[in-house]
């Protein structure tokens, strides 16, 4: 008997594998300039920063196999992937490594969680910079030293462990889709094989990083919404709901004294599906006009206004919270105890080996191989009509149709070179109606990317499709559905297919054949036309295989680096001056005496333009608590209970007032009582060009229970 169980202990040691992976994680803040730049995502030109809510991070994970075949998989907390920041963050990391031979186009996916709270200005194609007035070089720096130093953390911090996955149970009340109608056009039988989760991706695909030895070292996770639970009203730069999601994970895993983006445990709430999937829970509804309070237009997403004509402005979902902070909140908390349940349920580890695939695609006129066997071709790049009316998160602001009289001096050098669609192109696009014909424009340079990036990472039984636009639900399946079946006749019984949305460039927006009919807003923005999901579909397809047979992937040319040819007009800081007999950091608005927990505590001070040093992991605002005869940083403008909004700039006469506010009922964990101050940390800059930092605190005050 005994004989036996040593025996039967024997093969196990034998048989139980090694260690299955590397794995290294790492974050790095990468905010960027925090006022007088436009946000990406909502295009709305008067979206202009003027401070931070909370601090945008990259989050980068590296996975490696026992041959060091390894990839790089980087979740940003800003709007999409860009093929110009993968060039420079290549370039960096090369820099930063002393070898530019381990990481490459092909190993490193850049995704964005689509938060629309973010800086502009780091895609190289006109399409991308109307609103941003342009390509803005300091946001690009700011991601890319950001995105770099994530990776090489990463890198530095590989150690032996294993990662482990579940998808578990439905999140539900967090996500529906905004545009139904184009959902329902899908074949019955299709959508029938989603009855239990209906016209939105509920599930979540958990990633569990752990050391050799059982340490917590990270998380990933995918789930399909969009970013837009801040709605384009607001100034400050924000995670939107999944940068809140990470914030409050990452702070139950390091302690709530750690401040956000300090920590070792890092935790990523990246995107993958969510083309019409909206967090704003509410629906669409008329929010003025004769049906006020009733549900827009089904199909078109229109309230009648008082002329009774169907207008799209007053049309719009809200979130489920009193405004678009509790909406964040709530959405955001949502998935982040959602995670956490899973994480806890993570046991399933994934063994095997690491393996990718990359391509570029020439999307201009790529022949498609239809399901019937019949051809088809993706177009040239144009943008259709719905493009200009928004969606529900954001009715459209921009008016496209309005030639080169605007106030945008971008707009009026770039209008110019629109170009009339030919005979073939609109055939090509059909029935989407031509609003900007973008795909045959070069000046001044490229409106929209040549060649776009796909690839697909193996990691064990885990498949992730880097995807280079936003795919709607059916979509996201459809491809899903695909890839899964290559694998299983490829030899791989179960495999784990999830898409990686936004990844490595932006292509706008990828909906189904049947969808596209409807021409809604997310169809209007399928770039290549009606075949292009069956176009993405044929090329995933062909580089899974090349991966199931060890074969090497063709590509078509990688895409130029446009630096050189940028313009832009985001004016520089002239100087900052404070008024006649105050300095900068001198407070304007004091504390009181004292709060009671639950309080706001606001302070303001004279200040100076927060892009004369973007304190990239440091804060412009800091809560401190007295701890004996010193202080103790408690909070920082990076975390959630903490806002810094800065007024200043044309029309300020080069004066602006900073803002600090601290909500002490907005904490995660509990608010120790005590003695407090807020300081403010600034940079002035002369007309010299002469930089200073400077500082300044409130005076003392108590929080109270
Ligand atoms: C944005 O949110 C605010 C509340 O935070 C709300 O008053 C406003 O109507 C919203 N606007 C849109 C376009 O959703
Ligand atoms: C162009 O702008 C000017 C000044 O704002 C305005 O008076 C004029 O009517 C505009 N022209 C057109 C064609 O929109
Ligand atoms: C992979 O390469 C082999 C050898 O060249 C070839 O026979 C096979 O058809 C290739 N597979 C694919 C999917 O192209």
């Amino acid at each position: 008997m005994l004989y036996f169980a040593a025996l039967l202990l024997v093969i196990a040691l034998l048989g139980a594998p090694l260690e299955a992976f590397k794995v290294g994680v790492g974050q790095h803040d990468m905010t960027g300039p925090a006022a007088q730049v436009n946000f990406m995502g909502y295009a709305v030109p008067n979206q202009i920063g003027r401070g931070i809510h909370m601090r945008l991070h990259a989050r980068a994970f590296v996975v490696a196999d026992d041959s060091d075949s390894r990839v790089a998989f980087v979740s940003l907390d800003g709007g999409m992937g860009s093929d110009l920041l993968n060039i420079k963050v290549l370039a960096r990391v090369g820099e930063l490594l002393g070898d530019s031979s381990i990481y490459n186009y092909d190993n490193l996916a850049i995704s964005g969680t689509h938060s629309h709270s973010g800086p502009a200005g780091f895609l190289q194609y006109v399409l991308y910079q109307f609103t941003s007035l342009g390509y803005v070089e300091e946001t690009m720096d700011a991601f890319v030293e950001g995105i770099s130093q994530a990776i090489v953390k990463a890198h530095n911090n590989l150690e032996e462990g294993s990662i482990s996955y579940t998808t578990g149970n439905k999140l539900m009340d967090s996500n529906i889709n905004r545009s139904p109608s184009s959902y329902l056009l899908n074949p019955e039988d299709e959508r029938a094989l989603y009855e239990d989760l209906g016209d939105t991706d509920k599930n979540m695909l958990l990633l569990k990083f752990a050391s050799a030895q059982g340490t917590d070292l990270g998380m990933l996770n995918w789930f399909a919404v969009h970013g837009t639970c801040m709605n384009n009203t607001n100034k400050l730069i924000s995670g939107d709901n999944k940068g809140l999601a990470s914030y409050l994970f990452e702070k139950d895993m390091n302690g709530q004294d750690v401040l956000p983006g300090s920590g070792k445990f890092v935790a990523a709430f990246a995107s993958t599906n969510l083309g019409d999937v909206s967090p704003n829970t509410q629906g669409p509804v008329c929010h003025s006009g004769p049906n006020e309070g009733q549900p827009c237009d089904f199909d078109k997403s229109t309230c009648k206004d008082d002329k009774g004509k169907d207008k799209n402005e007053a049309c719009y979902s809200l979130g489920p919270g009193e405004d678009m902070f509790e909406s964040t909140k709530i959405i955001g908390t949502n998935q982040y105890k959602h995670a956490k349940d899973l994480y806890e349920k993570a046991t399933e580890k994934l063994e095997g080996k690491v393996d990718f695939r990359h391509s570029f695609l020439d999307m201009r006129n790529k022949e498609v191989t239809l399901a019937d066997g019949s051809k088809g071709r993706t177009c040239p790049a144009a943008l259709g009509y719905s493009f200009a009316a928004g969606t529900t998160d954001g009715p459209g602001m921009f008016d496209f149709t309005q030639g080169t009289n605007s106030s945008s001096p971008f707009w009026n050098v770039v209008s110019g070179f629109i170009s009339k669609p030919t005979e073939d192109e609109i055939a090509c696009q059909a029935p989407k109606p031509i609003l900007l014909n973008t795909g045959d424009v070069e000046k001044p340079y490229d409106w929209d990317p040549v060649t776009v990036p796909i690839s697909i990472f193996q990691i064990g039984d885990l498949f992730i499709l880097n995807a280079p636009g936003e795919l709607t639900t059916m979509a996201g399946r459809r491809l899903r559905r695909s890839i899964e079946s290559v694998l299983k006749s490829g030899g791989v019984a179960n495999p784990v297919v999830t898409i990686a949305g936004l990844t490595n460039t932006y292509t706008h927006y990828i909906t189904t054949f049947e969808e596209y009919q409807a021409q809604r807003y997310e169809a209007a923005s399928t770039l290549y036309g009606p075949h292009t999901l069956d176009a993405y579909i044929q090329e995933f397809t062909r580089i899974t295989k090349d991966l199931l047979e060890g074969n090497e992937s063709s590509s078509d040319p990688e895409p130029e680096d446009l630096t050189e040819k940028q313009i832009s007009f985001v004016p520089p800081v002239i100087a900052d001056f404070a008024p006649i007999g105050s300095k900068f950091g001198d407070v304007k608005d004091d504390a009181e005496d004292s709060y009671t927990v639950g309080s706001v505590v606001r302070v303001s001070f004279h200040g100076a333009n927060p892009r004369n040093d973007q304190r990239i992991g440091g804060s412009f605002s800091r809560v401190e608590r007295k701890v004996g005869s010193g202080w103790e940083v408690k909070y920082v403008d990076g975390d959630w209970c903490t806002k810094f909004s800065w007024e200043g700039g044309v029309g300020h006469a080069g004066q602006s007032t900073a803002t600090l506010e601290w909500d002490t009922g907005e904490v995660t964990g509990d608010v120790e009582v005590g003695t407090y101050r807020i300081c403010y940390a600034g940079t002035k800059k002369r007309i010299t060009g002469k930089k200073e930092d400077f500082e300044g605190c409130s005076k003392e005050f108590e929080i109270t229970q």
